[in-house]
């Protein structure tokens, strides 16, 4: 009989209409950091950003697709293809061109973003690669994504966070998202994986 770990995971969701909480208003970049917008020549960018994010993360485990570059390029195809794909909330960060010759074209985070059939904004990936973190990026990318949403005439923004994942949840939570479910993703259970229960 096949067996599955089961990951736990968070839905979390902001009120757009309110500030984030802890009064953040904008979030610069730290300096020598340029926000690059979305444009469809940018897909493989955003993939191959996704993939040196997500490589040797947990949620490679929970969702395969995310610790290849096959499958970043497929869930980037799939991102842009949706309906409520929203091209605000979607931005790449390029990283100081003094920093020497970064892989993806020098850029460093990604985040991607779709408006549901609800008019809720959902946020799909956001990665910053492991030498940038701890700088403010990845909060930063989320203001800037929830921007996005909110020019976009969305009221409310969500997004799902393995609970293991204390620096997205953490970040999450100082940008006032709040737990609104908890769910169970079930992987197919591999040898190798010794995360989740
Ligand atoms: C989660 C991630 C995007 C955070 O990016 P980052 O640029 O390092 O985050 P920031 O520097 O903007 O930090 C923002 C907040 O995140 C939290 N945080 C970041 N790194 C943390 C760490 N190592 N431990 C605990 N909290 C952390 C803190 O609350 C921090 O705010 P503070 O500095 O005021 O305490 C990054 O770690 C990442 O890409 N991880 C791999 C991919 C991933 O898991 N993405 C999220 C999927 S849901």
């Amino acid at each position: 009989m096949r067996k599955f770990t089961y990951f736990k995971r968070y839905r979390m969701e902001v009120d757009l209409r309110l500030p984030p909480a802890g009064g953040l208003g904008p979030a610069p970049l730290p300096p020598g950091f340029l926000w690059v917008p979305w444009h469809d020549r940018l897909l493989d960018t955003h993939a191959e950003v996704k993939a040196l994010s997500f490589a040797d993360e947990l949620d490679s485990v929970v969702f395969p697709s995310l610790g290849s570059l096959i499958g970043c390029r497929d869930l980037m195809w799939a991102i842009r293809g949706r309906p409520g794909f929203c091209p605000r909330a979607t931005w790449l960060v390029l990283g100081p061109a003094a920093d020497g010759a970064w892989p993806a074209g020098g850029c460093v985070a990604t985040i991607q973003g779709v408006i549901d059939e609800s008019g809720h904004g959902a946020i799909q990936n956001v990665g910053v690669v492991s030498e940038c973190r701890g700088r403010g990026i990845g909060r930063a990318l989320l203001v800037k994504a929830l921007a996005g949403f909110a020019a976009a005439g969305a009221r409310r923004a969500f997004l799902e966070v393995t609970a293991q994942n204390a620096p997205a949840v953490r970040m999450y939570r100082g940008l006032g998202f709040r737990c609104t479910r908890t769910i169970y993703k079930a992987v197919p259970a591999r040898e190798s994986v010794g995360a989740g229960s």
